[in-house]
């Protein structure tokens, strides 16, 4: 059985047994991005039946953007009191003034990014389920889902590249939208993490942990032990304000990806032959078998660095760069004022 018949089951099963939710359709996406917008925003780290309350009075009060974007800090928090992570209900109240004035939801990756709210997890299933776009989501159901349907038995944080593509060769590339919603509601009914109903369920001639003494201990949690590595990172700009970046090896870690110049041991630039200065600020970052911490370095240069290239800061976005580096950028931005730089 190839993997479109395998998600095609799925969303049969999803079509007869899927919940019904108030911010759901079935049969495609959503018409009203606001809806989807609005509760995966709620659902983020709140369960399914405390969110449905609180939605269907938000939604009642601030039934589209305007009304949301025209609203008050204190009133946006009185109807999110009780759910807790208020830091949500000023994204998305932010979110909401931002996409009224583009006059429309993003509707691509990087656009969706950069709403205030909004990380990985949550830029996949809007565009899923609000454009249909081919996104896999991988949250704590589908991370279930998968290692039970291959018997993935090691720790999750040492797997995720497997789980992801996985996940990724499953996700029914015509359906984004119901498959989405058929995984999460396959994890709330059936698959879950302690009494499964193995025999309900529509993947189980696809399951190689059905029946097996151990389902209940899989997704396997441990925390690894990652070795430590210390580094540098160097945010290197010249007189016209560009920045450094070089594109990684097409092959091993990151491959690909445009960086800025770092090293994993000691320093890459002695103090002394560069104006360079320390920004203070360090970044850790989780690989599958090191934790990596960074010190980030400010760097004003004249030389002409011959095997990367300077970019104006607004063109930093159009190159493709590692979550590692994005990190560091954003850290080195947010302390920028911080940053006493010798010239
Ligand atoms: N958890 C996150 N998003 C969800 C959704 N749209 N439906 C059910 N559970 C969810």
């Amino acid at each position: 059985m190839n993997k479109i018949t395998q998600s095609k089951e799925l969303l049969s099963w999803y079509e007869a047994q899927g919940r019904d939710l108030p911010w759901r359709v079935k049969g495609g996406a959503h018409p009203n991005p606001y809806i989807v917008f609005v509760s995966e925003i709620m659902l983020q780290q709140t369960t399914v039946k405390t969110v449905i309350p609180y939605f269907k009075k938000f939604m009642k009060r601030f039934p589209d953007i305007e009304s949301l974007a025209q609203a008050s800090e204190e009133e946006v928090y009185k109807y999110w009191q009780g759910l807790g992570y208020y830091s949500r209900a000023r994204s998305l109240h932010e979110a909401a003034k931002t996409i009224k004035e583009q006059g429309k939801f993003p509707q691509t990756r990087e656009e969706v990014l950069k709403l205030k709210g909004i990380g990985n997890y949550t830029v996949s299933s809007f565009l899923a389920l609000a454009f249909n776009k081919p996104e896999t989501i991988i949250d704590g159901n589908v991370i279930r889902i998968i290692t039970r349907l291959y018997h993935l038995t090691e720790p999750t944080e040492k797997i995720q590249n497997i789980i992801r593509q996985k996940a990724e060769e499953l996700t029914d590339k015509e359906s984004p939208a119901d498959y989405a919603s058929a995984i999460m509601d396959l994890g709330a009914i059936i698959c879950t993490p302690k009494k499964p109903q193995c025999l309900l369920c529509p993947w189980q001639k696809y399951c190689q942990s059905k029946n097996k003494q151990d389902i209940e201990q899989i997704p396997n949690r441990t925390k690894i032990q990652r070795q430590e590595k210390y580094g540098s990172v160097y945010i290197i700009i010249n007189s016209q304000k560009e920045i450094y970046i070089r594109k990684r090896k097409e092959k091993g870690l990151l491959s690909g990806l445009y960086e800025f110049p770092w090293k994993d041991e000691g320093k890459m630039f002695e103090k002394d032959s560069l104006c360079i200065t320390d920004s203070g600020r360090q970044v850790t970052h989780n690989f599958s078998h090191f934790k990596l911490t960074l010190q980030i370095y400010n760097i004003q240069t004249e030389k002409n660095l011959t095997d990367g290239l300077f970019v104006p800061e607004t063109s930093l976005k159009d190159y493709p760069i590692s979550t590692l580096m994005k990190k560091v950028w954003q850290k080195y931005k947010a302390n920028k004022k911080n940053i006493h730089t010798k010239i």
